[in-house]
Parts: C-alpha cells; structure tokens; sequence
C-alpha cells in the first residue's frame, strides 16, 4: 500500500500487530540534521518535523490504528500537551471520541490551541500531570471502555522505536543517544528500536541512552546521581519545560533498563541552561524546538563538561518538539523590537550595521 515507503510505517515488518485500518498522516522520516560546527559528529534529529510537530505521532498512528483494530470508541490521554495535541489529532482523523485531561494552567500555549482546534473533549484538573495521569489510569481501570493513549500503553512505544530504526539508516549506529525524559516512555522506546537491531544482526552496537531532565522535575535523574534503583519521586515538579513537568513517571522501570543497559545516564540541567540552549539552537543551527527539546543539548554540554562523552563521538540529540508549540518561551527572550515610523527605518537600519564588522 502507499504508506509502506515512508515514516513509521516503513518499518510495518517490525511493528506487532495486524491492522485492519491504519490511520497515519505519514508521520516519522524526520530530518537527521547535522551540525553546522565542523569536524563534529552531532546530529539533530528534529521530530518537530512530524504532523502535529512533536514526536508523539509516531506512536499515536500504531497506538490509535490498534484502537479501532480492537472496537474501542472512545480513547483518553493524560498529557503536558504534546500527547493531547498528537492524540486529538489522530482521534479526529480515526472518528473515535476522545477526552483529555490535562493540568490546568501548564500546557504550553500552542500544544492546548491544537487540542481545540482537533476538536477534543478538554478536562482540566488542579495540579501536576502525574495526577491527571492518575485519573486516566484510574478511568481506564474503572470504566474499562475507554483505550488509553499515553504511554503505558505499548503500542505507543512501538511507533515511537522508529527513531532508532531511522537514525541507525542513515547513519549507522550512534556512541551516544541524547534524549529529554518526562513520562520516560521515549527513552526506553529508542533503546528497544536498537536492540531489535542488534538482535537481527543489522547493527552490533547500542548507543548509551542519556536521559536528560529538568533539575525541578529529576526523580530518574536524581536516583542516577546517587546510584539508586528508585526514582526520586516529587509530588510538587516545576520547570519552564512544562512537556518534562513531571515528578512520577509512568515509565520508570522501563527507563532505568534502557538506561542501565546501554550504559547510559542520566543528568538534569537547569532551566536556565534550558532556555539558552534553545536560544543557541536557533541561532547557532538555525532550528526552533521547544524548551524541553533543548534540554537535549544543554544536557549534552553538561556531559561533554562532566566528561561523559567528548567532542570526537557520534552523538544524536532528539529534539522532541517544536519551537511553535510554546510561544510564551519564545516571547520571554529578551530582545529589542524597533518601532519606527516609515520614513525612519533606512537610517536606523544603516546605524545598526557596523561597517567594521
Ligand atoms: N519532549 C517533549 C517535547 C515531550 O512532549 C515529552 C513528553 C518528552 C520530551 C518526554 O518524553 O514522556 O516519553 O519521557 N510529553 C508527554 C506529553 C508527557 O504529555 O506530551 P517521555
């Protein structure tokens, strides 16, 4: 069919299940995009580039195609926003009904404005994601007929593997995985696309997984630092990163295996560090992803620091969304608009250009 040649879709031989209706948007196949800096071997992979500009579709076209595969009608997601928008999207284009539940006043502008525009059913609920994902847990145990979209539902990973399956493609295997984790479903997901790689024999290596995390929101972080199995949970998460606002990821377990089996890490970053390293992503390479997204690499400047990784490695950082998604970080930046009258702009414009430079 017409969907075999591209994104997710092109690895439907290593995706379980068999589907009697997929709904895709043609989602995954995102650039891999390398560094301007020469001599190094960084990479980009940007999943901003996907449908609903995060890398959630990848896993909502094989979690939503597995919905209606098995009658559900109505799905429900838990989300920081990223998940809402991607799972609103797909639910409309799959006619199933769907009900978010979202944490009231920390979802980013753009990532609510796409829940609307989709046409979800919108619940929002007093405090931190952990605990509306504690009511779709309990919605789906209770209620039994609504499928649930986050990512503790497997098939969700199944997509979101693809990444691994597209990087190792295009560039073969990777010294080192960088990637943001909230929820910790994405990190484990990338590491089971590579070990199913290495398992059929196509490549003999796997990248060291680097989960990266805000320092207020760093239970799986904060267990790595102190050489913990448990996560340091957190009832009371706080970042400028609300996609990673997370204090009790659904996924830990998963993580800590993806990471401990790479012989990975984990390091947390400040927002501080955050917010410049989105500002040095777009105007160093020229790509606008969201604050949780640049984590990635403030998280790979701490570990090139901390002697983690060096300069020399193949490293890929995953950036998760798009800059668009949350325009208030953009808005926050500091920067000089000039407001002038017509007539005034070409002698203005001539005193900023510095003949010297
Ligand atoms: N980056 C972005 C932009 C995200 O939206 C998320 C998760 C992550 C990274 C972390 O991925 O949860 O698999 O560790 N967002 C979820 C959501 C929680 O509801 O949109 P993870």
């Amino acid at each position: 069919n017409n969907l075999k040649g591209r994104g997710v879709w092109r690895y439907k031989d290593a995706i379980p299940g068999n589907y009697t209706k997929i709904v895709s948007m043609n989602e995954g196949g995102t650039p891999l995009i390398k560094t301007k800096e020469e001599g190094k071997e960084i990479y980009y992979k940007f999943e901003g580039a996907n449908p609903t500009g995060s890398f959630k579709d990848r896993g909502m076209t094989v979690a939503v195609s597995s919905a209606l595969n098995t009658n559900y009608k109505v799905v429900v997601a838990a989300s920081t926003g990223n998940t809402a928008a991607s799972a609103a999207a797909y639910a409309a284009r799959s006619g199933l009904k769907i009900f978010l539940v979202l944490p009231k006043g920390k979802v980013a502008l753009g990532k609510l404005a796409q829940s609307i525009l989709y046409g979800a059913n919108i619940i929002e609920v007093n405090g931190s994601f952990d605990v509306a994902m504690n009511s779709v847990l309990k919605m789906y145990k209770d209620l039994g007929i609504v499928y649930p979209l986050n990512s503790f539902n497997p098939w969700r990973l199944e997509g979101q593997k693809t990444i691994a399956y597209e990087i190792a493609e295009e560039i073969g295997v990777p010294d080192s995985i960088i990637v943001p984790v909230g929820n910790a479903g994405n990190i484990y997901a990338i590491w089971k696309g590579f070990k199913e790689l290495m398992e059929n024999g196509s490549i003999n290596k796997i990248p060291r997984m680097i989960g990266i995390q805000a320092e207020g929101a760093s239970p799986i972080a904060k267990a790595i630092a102190k050489g913990s199995e448990l996560p340091v949970f957190t009832n009371n998460p706080e970042t400028i990163a609300t996609a990673i606002r997370i204090g009790k990821p659904v996924n830990w377990i998963k993580a800590m295996k993806a990471i401990h089996n790479s012989n990975g890490t984990a390091l947390c970053v400040s927002d501080n560090e955050i917010i410049e390293a989105q500002k040095e992503l777009a105007r160093k390479e020229g790509i606008g992803a969201e604050p949780a997204s640049a984590a990635a690499l403030a998280g790979y400047k701490k570990a090139l620091h901390e002697g983690i990784i060096n300069e020399k490695e193949k490293t890929v950082l995953i950036l998760t969304g798009h800059a668009l998604k949350d325009p208030d970080s953009m808005l926050r930046i500091n920067t000089k608009i000039m407001s002038l009258n017509p007539e005034e702009i070409e002698k203005n414009v001539l005193g900023e250009i510095n003949v010297n430079n």
